[in-house]
């Protein structure tokens, strides 16, 4: 299929019944607990996108049975010891969370490891890792230079230590948490706000002792995990376009059905609901340790506001929509405190800044965010910067421009979101094409 599509704006609101494929951080926790587990694992509801099939072939170079039927992923795990010195590079693709995550979990095995990715994860910061994984006794070397991958990893015995990271990141959390799992001693994580949670969250179904006071996290070094059976929630993050889509197009009413609820991914229901969007959460349950529920969100009037400090940690992969609704709500959004986004799978502020200018609204780029005043997004070029939640979001501009919009560079949302276009085209007609 083509890497372009012209999409046209939306002529009915987005009505229906929505249930999104499986979370894509919980989905590669999930694999990864269960590859070093003792026995069996089904996990079910596993997200598809290509970062997810990254996490899978890099354990399979390590030597794990990983058997993937659609969404149902069964993994036999042996244990810690179970993992073989891959033959040739491992290939992280576009993710960062395979890794980093990656990195602490191998760097207390007995073998050498290197760890590769795309040119934008060459880019992507990794001494955030390197760092603390050396103070526990790691030998990781950046080959890319200036702590950048290729990463090469000679796996040795690591000892548990206490660190404060200097970002609220759950990919440097869970690095040190799968390291300190193999570690002699206790390793103890001090975050200034606390990130996303779940590998905390799931350790405990694999028979993982871990304990989170506050934002400090601990867990002790010698664990064997076992495996389990689980079933992943619908994932906020690729929600948060329908969501974002649902209040601006005018006309919507959007049921969405099993989604993740937890509290530290929910900023941006928040930040929508704090502009006046009309968002019910029904059903509230609790599924594998995780919060999940229903959502009715229907078109509302939106008016513009601030977003800062935690904020920025519970809403970090949802910027980008969050540039789009606001580039539609009356008056000016102010984001700060976000300079994390100019470390993403693209320079986030940069490639919303050029993009929403492009499509007529008034932005203003600061170091660590941006001003946005709203106004009518028109038709017009845009491309996604190879960043798949880029690509959705400018998506989700021409859905409610008024004009018709040519995207290139839309391959990236197979990343997160495979199926994102077959959505769009079930709940709004036909109003894109590839071209
Ligand atoms: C993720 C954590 C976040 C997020 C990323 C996925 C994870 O990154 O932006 O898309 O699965 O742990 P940081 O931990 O670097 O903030």
């Amino acid at each position: 299929m083509s890497d372009t599509v012209v999409i046209r704006p939306a002529t009915t609101g987005l009505c229906g019944e929505v249930t999104f494929p499986g979370d894509k951080s919980i989905s590669h926790r999930a694999v990864m607990l269960a590859a070093v587990a003792h026995g069996t694992s089904h996990i079910r509801h596993c997200s598809t996108g290509g970062d997810n099939r990254s996490t899978i072939q890099a354990l399979q170079t390590l030597g794990v049975d990983i058997q993937q039927r659609g969404d149902e992923v069964t993994v036999t795990g042996c244990g810690w010891d179970g993992l073989r010195a891959p033959a040739r590079v491992i290939d992280c693709g576009n993710s960062g969370t395979t890794m980093r995550l990656l990195a602490g979990l191998l760097a207390a095995r007995s073998f050498t490891s290197r760890l590769d990715g795309d040119a934008s994860l060459r880019r992507r910061p990794m001494g955030r890792v390197i760092v603390p994984l050396r103070t526990m006794g790691a030998a990781i070397a950046s080959e890319g230079g200036d702590d950048r991958a290729p990463l090469r990893i000679d796996g040795r015995p690591l000892h548990g230590i206490s660190y404060r990271t200097p970002v609220a990141s759950a990919q440097v959390k869970s690095a040190l948490v799968l390291a300190g799992l193999q570690a002699q001693g206790c390793t103890q994580i001090w975050e200034p706000v606390r990130s996303r949670d779940h590998t905390e969250r799931l350790l405990p179904a694999f028979g993982g002792r871990v304990t989170v006071e506050d934002t400090v996290v601990t867990v002790e070094g010698g664990q064997e995990l076992h495996a389990c059976d689980l079933e992943v929630p619908g994932d906020l993050s690729s929600a948060a376009f329908f969501i974002g889509a649902a209040l601006i197009v005018p006309g919507s009413e959007l049921y969405v059905r099993n989604v993740g609820l937890n509290p530290t991914r929910t900023g941006a229901l928040d930040i929508f609901r704090a502009m006046g969007g009309e968002i019910t959460v029904l059903h509230e349950r609790e599924r594998y340790g995780e919060p999940v529920g229903d959502l009715v969100v229907r078109t509302s009037a939106l008016q513009g506001t601030e977003i800062a400090g935690e904020f920025v940690v519970r809403a970090i992969d949802e910027f980008p929509i969050i540039a789009v609704v606001a580039a539609c709500a009356r008056g000016t959004t102010t984001i700060r405190g976000a300079e994390e986004l100019r470390v993403k799978e693209s320079d986030r502020l940069h490639a919303l800044a050029t993009s929403l200018r492009a499509l007529g609204i008034e932005v203003a780029e600061l170091p660590d965010g941006l001003v946005i005043t709203g106004g009518r997004l028109r038709g017009g070029q845009g491309q996604s910067f190879g960043d798949h939640r880029i690509a959705m979001a400018l998506s989700v501009a021409g859905l409610a421009g008024t004009g018709e919009m040519v995207l290139k560079g839309v391959d990236s949302v197979a990343i997160s979101f495979p199926g994102f276009y077959d959505l769009v085209r079930e709940l709004t007609g036909p109003t894109v094409t590839h071209i």
